[in-house]
């Protein structure tokens, strides 16, 4: 079973992450369980995000840089792990590159066919949270800011896709 997380910075996916994953632990000794992430492992898309500037800029180096990042993380995890019979959890997967590119700027239809031949989960819970209390628990919990998390304007055309889909 493969199992995906979406929703804007401060949404609180990876609560319910955890809850998922701690439940389905407690119901059978012999399910094992992957927890994973995007990005994945390359270390730019982490530089960029660090930079301090305007959230709509370099659209298309991260639409690339993300794409690339997720083939790697399918050819490593992803598909060993299915192939093994592991529950692979995600948080973040090629949702994210739709809404989060698509409030960049790049067209939504051209993100989907780029990913068209990525594997489709058996899940994807998408956490709706408004932008106002997202960002009241990021607050809380001082968090860094990143590029795409300082705006509302952004996070809430985030949002916006993310319903769309
Ligand atoms: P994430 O690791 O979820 O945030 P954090 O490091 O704060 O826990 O993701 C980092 C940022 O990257 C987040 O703002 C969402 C964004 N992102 C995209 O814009 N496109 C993508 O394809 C992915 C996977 C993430």
């Amino acid at each position: 079973m493969f199992i995906v997380f979406e929703g804007i910075d401060g949404s609180g996916k990876s609560t319910q992450i955890f809850l998922l994953a701690k439940h389905l632990a407690s119901l059978d000794k012999h399910i094992h369980i992957l927890l994973t992430r995007e990005p994945y492992k390359n270390r730019e898309i982490r530089e960029i995000l660090k930079q301090n500037e305007s959230p709509e800029l370099r659209k298309e180096k991260l639409t690339e840089l993300f794409i690339q990042d997720r083939k790697e993380h399918i050819s490593d995890m992803i598909l060993p792990n299915l192939d093994k019979r592991v529950i692979v959890i995600s948080d973040r997967y090629k949702y994210s590159t739709i809404a989060y590119q698509g409030a960049q700027g790049q067209d939504i239809n051209n993100l989907i066919e780029a990913q068209k031949d990525f594997p489709i989960p058996d899940f994807v819970f998408i956490i709706d949270t408004d932008v106002k209390t997202a960002f009241e628990r990021m607050q809380k919990d001082s968090r860094t800011e990143q590029k795409f998390e300082k705006s509302y304007f952004f996070q809430d055309k985030v949002r916006k896709n993310y319903l769309k889909l």
